[in-house]
């Protein structure tokens, strides 16, 4: 723990990134406020947007009307594949719908189509992080080839990779290729690439007392991998925080592992 008061990944830059985040993908409008109030309120430190989700300004308000501290909520934005050439005025749009000056992680949204864009949209948003609109930089969708070409271009390291993932994804040389390279692995849809029926899901949750789902998020957290489950529902919000009280054996980690087959 820490003074974010939750368990955090450091980014280069000493930036500290919770491990646990909230996910809004296709919550927008006044509920997509609502449900970011009600995350913040149970506890998450950390909230995932993008432009393309158009919920930035709920999102925004949303942190500014929970009174917690700027600095003690971690935000991370997204940038369109189809924005090149347009990086920094994306960025200036989603300080302006957010309310904020900078954000604590931008990150290219998925490949561009061009492959020959990569490296010229990896520097601008390198220009961005140096100018301070944003305290780090990554990428999502990427595969590790296309990690390497930006890391030889530039010499800078993506600080995150946010791609699909969970239990039946579970790949692990893929995990140890960020590992080695510095890149903290984030995943996203942890929910709905996995089957919560699963019995070896429902075995661990019973003898935790806990949800397959909460046992789903600990698994990432207990590799060191950022997970950002999103939920509407109140109920779900509250008990998808709620993953401090347990921690998983080393051969519950095996089992849920090789659900990756
Ligand atoms: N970088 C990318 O390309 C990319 C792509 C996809 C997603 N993401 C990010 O990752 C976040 C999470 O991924 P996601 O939204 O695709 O999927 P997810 O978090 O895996 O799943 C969300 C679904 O699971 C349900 N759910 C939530 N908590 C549950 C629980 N405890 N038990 C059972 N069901 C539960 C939600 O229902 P209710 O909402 O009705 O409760 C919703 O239908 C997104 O919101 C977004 O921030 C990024």
């Amino acid at each position: 723990m820490d003074t974010l008061d939750q368990p955090t990944v450091l980014l280069s830059g000493d930036v500290r990134m919770p491990l646990l985040g909230y996910g809004t993908w296709q919550a927008t409008g006044e509920a997509g406020h609502a449900a970011v109030l009600a995350a913040l309120d149970a506890g998450y430190r950390h909230v995932d947007t993008a432009t393309m989700y158009g919920n930035e300004a709920e999102v925004g308000r949303a942190v500014r009307d929970s009174g917690l501290r700027r600095e003690d909520v971690f935000v991370t934005t997204k940038l369109p594949p189809d924005r090149v050439g347009r990086e920094r005025e994306t960025i200036e749009a989603s300080l302006r719908a957010l309310g904020l000056d900078h954000v604590d992680l931008w990150l290219i949204h998925w490949p561009p189509s061009a492959a020959s864009d990569s490296i010229p949209v990896w520097r601008e948003l390198l220009a961005a992080r140096d100018e301070g609109l944003t305290r780090a930089v990554g990428v999502s969708n990427y595969g590790t080839a296309q990690l390497d070409e930006l890391i030889q271009a530039t010499g800078e390291v993506p600080a995150v990779n946010q791609i699909r993932w969970g239990p039946a994804l579970y790949d692990r040389r893929r995990h140890a290729e960020h590992r080695d390279r510095g890149v903290v692995l984030e995943g996203y849809s942890p929910f709905k690439t996995t089957d919560l029926s699963d019995p070896v899901l429902t075995r661990i949750a019973a003898a935790h007392d806990v949800s397959p789902a909460q046992v789903v998020l600990r698994w990432h957290v207990d590799h060191g991998i950022v997970v950002i489950p999103k939920s509407v529902t109140p109920e779900r919000i509250r008990t998808n925080a709620d993953i401090w009280g347990f921690s998983l054996t080393a051969e519950e980690m095996r089992d849920i592992d090789a659900l990756g087959g």
